[in-house]
């Protein structure tokens, strides 16, 4: 059986006790970090420096979700910054080859994600500059939102599209997931989980995050 990754989303945590929050998911393959800054989306949390705090701190690593304009010029000092995983909107990037080589060449995983209504088959070429493809099944900005189940076929084809083309990608999605929808995503072919209100709503974040995980393992 394929283990997947579950990543809790510390937009449903408390900002105010972020080091006891992350403390609560230190099973969790990765800490999922929503950087938005009202430009991109509707909704302002993060910049650099509470990521660069919490990338101090937290006892997993660090897999930073940019929703902000002008990534190619921003997303590098994520990288920098020592953050694992940096995933970057394909809408908000001019030159999203060169961008992810740049957070390569600068030691972090290069992510690349696309909003719900964006179609992956623009992208399948780059699948070699990645690490990690993000289908967002719900419009980026704000957590607690449902599951889009028109996203399924897509999920499906980026996967279809990644076994084919022999690269090393992970399949990430973001938004809505809970014990039923992980299902369905991971059937589709996601093996990289995003949860926020399923995990920091929970009782035990702990336990829903093995919950989830053996829910979407396969
Ligand atoms: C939404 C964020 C998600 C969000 C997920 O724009 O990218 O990471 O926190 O939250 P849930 O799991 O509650 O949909
Ligand atoms: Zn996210």
């Amino acid at each position: 059986m394929a283990q997947c990754c579950i990543n809790p989303s510390i937009l449903s945590a408390d900002f105010v006790n972020l080091e006891a929050e992350l403390r609560r998911i230190s099973n969790a393959d990765a800490v999922h970090v929503d950087v938005m800054d009202n430009h991109f989306v509707p909704n302002l949390t993060i910049g650099l420096p509470v990521v660069q705090r919490i990338q101090a701190v937290s006892p997993v690593p660090l897999d930073a979700h940019l929703m902000i304009a002008d990534a190619d010029r921003w997303a590098p000092g994520f990288a920098d910054a020592g953050v694992a995983s940096v995933t970057f909107h394909a809408e908000a990037s001019i030159a999203p080859i060169k961008l992810a080589r740049e957070l390569r060449a600068r030691g972090a995983k290069a992510g690349m994600a696309l909003r719900p209504g964006t179609a992956v088959e623009p992208y399948l070429d780059m699948l070699p500059e990645l690490d990690l493809l993000l289908i967002m099944t719900v419009e980026p900005g704000f957590g607690g939102q449902s599951f889009l189940d028109l996203t399924l076929p897509k999920i499906r084809r980026a996967r279809a599209a990644i076994d084919g083309s022999g690269a090393a990608v992970a399949l990430q999605v973001d938004g809505g997931i809970t014990e039923d929808t992980i299902v369905r995503a991971a059937e589709a072919g996601a093996n990289v989980f995003v949860a926020g209100s399923a995990v920091y709503g929970a009782a035990d974040p702990a336990e829903a995050v093995e919950r989830l995980r053996a829910a979407g393992s396969r």
